[in-house]
């Protein structure tokens, strides 16, 4: 056999690229089992309180309603580890937009006329949104969002604060944000012979599968969910949500099957949000910028029903020397929608907060900003003491300054015009830790040459499907047409969620240790395939889950050019530039894509972005895509996203990091340093929309 040319690196196109611009490639919604019936839910129209009534006799004799389904005539459930979850249960309204109710109807018109027409009383509570710092109920949590410690001190933060000859002491504050992938959450849900049969839009079949056996009782084996092809999730897809469940309920109740798509405008309040964070810096350093003394202490939201603490002092445990420091989560209980997973949790506010005082310490100290970074580079992880598997922020700093032409900047604030505009350039650092999770896989030897790859991954369109197919065949020594892939199917060997920037490196390697075994058990055969084929199997859980004596942790730079125009208060940005250190890269197609579409979030996060929740009816706002503002391709200018070749022998056999999220990590602080050095004002306040500019 001729050695086929290496495909681990190269710019292999999605393998369901066609599928999906011809339309042949079916998401949840799509699937149009004979007699479906449509469902349209109903949400609460107060923040808190309970139902006292749902008059549905009138909405019963409307044209094409089939039911009405609410707590009073819902299956009972059993408790779930996620109380969103527990839907139609109870009378209880935790929060504005928790949903009472769903009526199920011939057609997706009648659906939702029926559910616009249902109405529904409350017996209602005082109610409370607003997080302000000093609020009563603010409480340390045990833990922070990820299993993160809540506090970390190290030597003594106050007194090396109080005599340090430079600092820096700053409050931050960031609006919340929404995921609102372009897929809306979906599921058509169908009851089989005592079977529940699902196609929902997840991140990861396995836990939907999972929730749906212990809400029912039922053993795992009598569910499938598929997931096949999803259109981005950036977290909110990450674990179940109310939909796969709903949909399930209806079906179950009319004994039909029931397609339950939510409506955008219903996303903000039942699928996670990322909260809105208030954080304290404060930075005490020598003369020359070396660090100190370093805090960072935060507050978020969470919701009556269910903890969630968003751990954005994290990164600061992770960027700079700081042989004194404290970072601390504190969270407040509101009458708010759960918040959840939202690309790069943690790390894409913290680290907006970080790098902004970063850079208003590199102001403070004369220091250009990119050196004071260099200068604070420490020689292992700050809050640990391990040692770095790879860490290479310095050379992307370096090398994305190079190609930016940062070093043709003229320091000063306010001095750039073009006209009515004010030019400016920015720096921040990005960071995302190394996750990774047991997989299982299987590998198949056909006689024809082919090999089947069985893993029950998920591909919400990153390319997931391609690059595991990448590695099967580096793994096998074969060129990538003779690699088929089955993912996306809760039938297929166990796999992790796609989240955490963890998908590629858990899956691929669960992916590899099967090509390997496959090779090895093919040796005894001389090579030679029994007409049955050879299958292998791997399950990584011994090495995926052992840990590392090292801290591991990707890098990147971000630099940004902004114009702000002096007469609407407008901020554009004009150029964007990020570079990575993030161990190997495995397809640069996908890779440059993933890079990109995070630095375009953080674009968003930075000037157009933000959600507001109303003190009135404790409802989120903006609540759909024209009033809660995901940047356009007019609002995205010239994005250049590269990286380094970092070799790292402690990760995984492809030697990957994960790219899924360090793309948005810093992105916002360029762009509102680069705000800065354009106006001589700093902004703390995100999004940086004209009413605060002006
Ligand atoms: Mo991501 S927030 O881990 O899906």
């Amino acid at each position: 056999m001729n050695t086929p040319a290496p495909v681990l690196g190269t710019d292999v196109p999605r393998a369901e690229g066609r599928a999906k611009v011809t339309g042949t490639a079916r998401y949840a919604a799509e699937h149009l089992p004979p007699r479906l019936a449509h469902a349209w839910p109903v949400p609460a129209t107060v923040a808190s309180g309970r139902v006292t009534a749902v008059h549905d006799t009138e909405v019963l004799r409307l044209p094409g309603v089939v039911a009405v389904l609410s707590h009073e005539n819902a299956r009972r459930l059993a408790t779930p580890d996620d109380p969103t979850l527990h839907v139609l249960q109870d009378p209880r309204v935790p929060h504005f937009g928790w949903y009472v109710a769903v009526v199920v109807a011939e057609t997706l018109e009648a659906a939702r006329a029926g559910a616009l027409a249902l109405r529904v009383t409350y017996e209602t509570d005082p109610h409370d949104v607003e997080l302000r710092p000093g609020h009563t109920g603010i409480y340390r949590p045990h833990d922070a969002n990820g299993g993160n410690p809540t506090d970390r001190e190290r030597g003594d933060f106050a007194d090396a604060f109080a005599t340090a000859p430079v600092r820096v002491d700053r409050t931050y504050r960031i609006a919340p944000l929404h995921n609102h992938p372009m897929e809306p959450h979906a599921s058509v849900a169908s009851w089989e012979a005592g079977r529940l049969v699902v196609h929902d839009s997840s991140q990861g079949t396995n836990a939907v599968r999972t929730a749906l056996a212990t809400l029912f009782g039922m053993p795992e084996e009598d569910i499938t969910v598929h997931s096949p092809h999803v259109g981005g999730g950036f977290g909110s897809k990450g674990t179940p949500r109310p939909q796969p469940v709903l949909a399930a309920l209806a079906a179950l109740h009319v004994g039909r099957p029931v397609k339950l798509a939510l409506p955008r405008r219903q996303l903000p309040a039942v699928v996670g949000h990322r909260a809105p964070t208030l954080h304290r810096v404060r930075l005490g350093a020598a003369e020359d910028g070396t660090l100190s003394a370093l805090a960072h202490e935060i507050i978020t939201h969470t919701s009556r029903i269910k903890e969630f603490v968003e751990q954005a002092a994290v990164p600061a445990r992770v960027m700079y020397t700081s042989p004194h420091s404290r970072t601390t989560h504190r969270v407040l209980p509101l009458d708010v929608p759960s918040p959840s997973w939202m690309r790069a949790p943690g790390e894409a506010p913290g680290m907006f907060a970080l790098e902004s005082a970063m850079d208003e310490l590199a102001e403070a100290a004369g220091i250009d900003p990119v050196e004071l970074r260099v200068r604070n580079e420490p020689d292992a992880e700050p809050d640990s003491g391990r040692p770095f598997s790879s860490r290479h922020l310095v050379e992307c700093l370096r090398e994305g300054a190079e190609r930016f032409g940062w070093h043709t900047r003229d320091p000063r604030p306010g001095v750039r015009r073009e006209g009515r505009l004010l030019l400016g350039t920015g720096v921040a650092a990005a960071t995302y830790p190394v996750l990774v999770s047991p997989s299982t896989a299987e590998a198949t030897a056909r006689p024809d040459g082919t090999y089947a790859v069985r893993i029950n991954a998920t591909d919400i369109g990153t390319g997931a499907r391609t690059v595991l197919a990448q590695i099967a065949a580096d793994a096998l020594g074969v060129p990538l047409d003779r690699v088929a892939l089955a993912l996306g199917d809760s039938d297929l060997p166990r796999a992790p969620l796609a989240g955490g920037s963890s998908g590629t490196a858990s899956w691929g390697w669960a992916v590899h240790q099967a090509c390997t075994e496959l090779l090895e058990a093919l040796g005894g055969f001389d090579g030679s395939v029994p007409a049955e084929g050879l299958t292998a199997a791997a399950d990584t859980t011994d090495l995926a889950g052992a840990g590392s004596p090292y801290a591991r942790h990707a890098f990147g730079a971000h630099f940004a050019e902004v114009q702000v125009d002096t007469v609407t208060g407008e901020v554009r940005a004009r150029r964007l530039l990020g570079h990575y250190a993030a161990g190997r890269i495995l397809n640069s197609r996908t890779a440059r894509s993933q890079f990109r579409g995070a630095m375009v979030m953080g674009l968003g996060m930075a000037l157009t972005e933000g959600s507001s929740l109303d003190p009135a009816s404790g409802a989120f706002v903006e609540a759909d895509l024209a009033a809660y503002h995901v940047p356009a391709c007019a609002d995205t200018p010239d994005i250049a996203a590269d990286w380094l070749d970092e070799e790292d022998p402690h990760l995984n056999p492809m030697g990957s990091k994960g790219i899924g999220e360090i793309g948005i990590v810093g992105t916002a602080a360029a762009l509102a340093n680069a705000v800065h050095h354009a106006t001589g004002v700093r902004f703390r306040d995100l999004p940086l929309t004209p009413d605060k500019i002006l």
